[in-house]
């Protein structure tokens, strides 16, 4: 029957893109960003070192700087990074590391970044917040 096939085939690309989401997650480590329930003791500046190599930052994003401005992490950590927004939507882009968060007001987003090698990391925000947007960014310094 006709409706069978179609069921089949939307049941296939359903199958291909959670494949490919998977396939995103353990080949590559690429951590999906998690949504998680929002508390106001995320507003704060912190980066906690939680063991050698494994660090949690909490990051507040406002007009125009993100809190802290500057994440000193060793090379071979990993950072869980919570983010949220103290007035508008900001985004949060690390340079090649393929972050594209997004930090809202009363929202906290979570990923997991795994810094191997020495350098610095620019953070720049790509969500348009007003007149001080282009000059909005932070770093992360892996050194
Ligand atoms: Cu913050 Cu654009």
């Amino acid at each position: 029957k006709y409706e069978i096939r179609v069921i089949v085939l939307s049941s296939t690309i359903l199958g291909v893109f959670f494949f490919a989401l998977l396939f995103n997650v353990f080949s590559r480590k690429i951590d999906v960003p998690t949504c998680i329930p929002y508390d106001a003791s995320f507003q704060k500046a912190e980066v906690r070192k939680v063991d050698d190599d494994y660090y949690e930052v909490y990051v507040t994003a406002r007009m125009w700087n993100y809190d802290p401005g500057e994440i000193v992490v060793p090379p071979g950590s990993t950072v869980d990074f919570y983010l949220t927004s103290a007035d508008v939507v900001h985004g949060f882009n690390i340079e090649r590391k393929g972050v594209n968060l997004m930090a809202v007001p009363g929202a906290v987003n979570k990923t997991t970044v795994k810094f191997d090698e020495y350098g610095e990391y620019r953070i720049v925000c790509h969500e348009y917040c007003g007149v001080g947007h282009q000059n909005m960014m932070g770093k992360v310094l892996v050194t």
